[in-house]
C-alpha cells in the first residue's frame, strides 16, 4: 500500500526547499539563449514543473527559487506556486552569486532548521525523505546526496568513511579513487548557510564544502542508487526527456500516460510519419509524411518536413526543418530554417534564426 500524504509529510517535516536556478546554462545553447535551462519544454512541462511536483509529492510546501539569469520568467510562469499546491518565493540576484553565494542570497527568507537544496538541473528519484533521515541521524551540518557513476574522472569526486562522513572533496582527475559523485542536492543546517559569505560570488564544491571540512563540520554523505541525470548538455536533455516520456524517469507532473511519444495537443503527425523512442512533439508542431522522429524533441510550433529524420535532436520553437533533411544528435535554435537535404550530425548546432541552404552537410560544428 503506498502511503498517505501526511505519512509521506511526516519524513521531511520541519524541512523547506531552496533550488538554485539562475545558471546561464552555457553547454545548453543555442537552447538557453530564449529560456534558462530550468523552463525548456521537458516532456511537455518546464523542466523545473518535474522537480517542484516532486517536492509537492513528498510533502514540502515551502519553496524559494534562487534567480539570476532571466529571473523573470519563472514568477511569470508558476506566480505563488499555488497551482502546484507550493508557496513558492523568488529572490533575484544583482549579479550571478555561484552556487553557495545564492544560497546564502536567499537565508532571510528561510524559516526551518533543515533545508533542502536543489541545483535546478538535476532529474532525480532519490528518496528525499531517507535523505533527510541520514542528515537527522548522524546530527550534520550538511548531507550531500551522492551518485555512483561509470566515469567519475569527468566530475569532482567525494569520498566517505566507514559511517559515510565525507573526507574530502577531490578535483577532477583522471585517476579519480571513488567513483562517488556530488549529486547537486543537499541539506544544509540553517545556521550554516549563514556561515556563508554574503554578497560575492561562492561556489559550494570549491569553497564552501572544503571550508566546512577544514573547519571539521560534519559533512555526510547520502549514497542512493535511484534514477539521476544532469541535464546539463544536449545529449543529456534529450536523454532525460525520453527518459520522462517513457516512464524511466520520476515525475509527478508527467502530462500523460507515459509512452513510446509524447504528442501534445495542437500537434499534426501525418498517417505516415513515425514518432518513437520517447520522443516530444509540442504544441501546433507539424509532422509531415514519411517523416521519423526518434528520441528527440520538438519544441511548439516546430515543423518536420517530409521523408526527415530526426534522431536523438532538438528542434527549437517555430524552427523549419525542410523535407528529406537528416539530423542526428543535433540542436535547432529557434527559428531557424533548415533547407531540404541538409545533413546535421554528430552534436552540430544552428543558431537561432539562422537559414541553411538545401543540401549543406555539417558535423559537430556551429551553424
Ligand atoms: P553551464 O553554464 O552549462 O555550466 O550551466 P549552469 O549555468 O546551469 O551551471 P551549473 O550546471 O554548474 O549550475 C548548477 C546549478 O546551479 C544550476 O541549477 C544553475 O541554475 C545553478 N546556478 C549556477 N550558477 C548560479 C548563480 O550564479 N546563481 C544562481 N541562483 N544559480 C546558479
Amino acid at each position: 500500500m503506498s502511503p498517505r500524504p501526511a505519512e509521506i509529510g511526516a519524513e521531511v517535516a520541519d524541512a523547506e526547499a531552496v533550488v538554485l536556478v539562475g545558471g546561464k546554462g552555457t553547454r545548453l545553447r543555442p537552447l538557453t539563449l530564449s529560456a534558462p535551462k530550468p523552463m525548456l519544454p521537458t516532456a511537455g512541462v518546464p523542466f523545473l514543473t518535474h522537480l517542484l511536483s516532486r517536492l509537492r509529492a513528498v510533502g514540502i510546501r515551502h519553496v524559494v527559487l534562487g534567480t539570476s539569469y532571466q529571473a523573470e520568467v519563472f514568477a511569470e510562469y508558476f506566480g505563488d506556486g499555488s497551482d502546484l499546491g507550493l508557496e513558492l518565493e523568488y529572490v533575484v540576484e544583482d549579479e550571478p552569486l555561484d552556487t553557495a553565494g545564492a544560497i546564502r542570497n536567499v537565508a532571510g527568507r528561510l524559516r526551518e532548521r533543515d533545508v533542502l537544496v536543489f541545483n535546478g538541473d538535476i532529474l532525480s528519484g532519490v528518496d528525499l525523505g531517507a535523505l533527510v533521515r541520514t542528515h537527522r541521524e548522524h546530527d550534520a551540518d550538511v548531507t550531500l546526496h551522492l551518485v555512483k557513476v561509470d566515469d567519475p574522472s569527468r566530475f569532482g569526486c567525494v569520498p566517505t568513511d566507514a559511517d559515510g562522513r565525507v573526507t574530502a572533496f577531490l578535483e577532477k582527475t583522471d585517476t579519480p579513487p571513488v567513483d562517488q559523485v556530488n549529486a547537486g542536492c543537499y541539506v544544509f543546517r540553517r545556521e550554516v548557510i549563514d556561515t556563508i559569505p554574503e554578497g560575492r560570488p561562492v561556489s559550494v564544491e570549491r569553497e564552501t564544502f572544503p571550508g566546512l571540512l577544514d573547519s571539521g563540520a560534519r559533512i555526510q554523505g547520502h549514497v542512493d542508487a535511484a534514477y539521476w541525470l544532469d541535464l546539463g548538455t544536449p545529449e543529456a536533455f534529450v536523454r532525460g526527456s525520453r527518459d520522462l516520456v517513457r516512464g524511466e524517469a520520476p515525475s509527478a507532473a508527467l502530462p500523460a500516460e507515459p509512452g513510446e511519444a509524447l504528442v501534445l495537443p495542437g500537434a499534426r503527425v501525418a498517417d505516415g510519419a513515425t514518432v518513437t523512442g520517447g520522443s516530444t512533439v509540442g504544441t501546433a508542431c507539424t509532422v509531415a509524411d514519411d517523416a521519423r522522429v526518434d528520441g528527440s524533441v520538438l519544441f511548439e510550433g516546430a515543423r518536420v518536413g517530409a521523408g526527415s529524420v530526426v534522431e536523438n535532436a532538438v528542434v527549437g520553437s517555430g524552427a523549419i526543418v525542410g523535407d528529406g533533411v537528416v539530423l542526428r544528435g543535433t540542436v535547432v535554435g529557434d527559428g531557424a530554417v533548415i533547407g531540404s537535404g541538409c545533413e546535421l550530425l554528430d552534436g552540430a548546432r544552428v543558431w537561432p534564426g539562422a537559414e541553411l541552404a538545401p543540401g549543406a552537410i555539417r558535423f559537430s560544428s556551429d551553424c
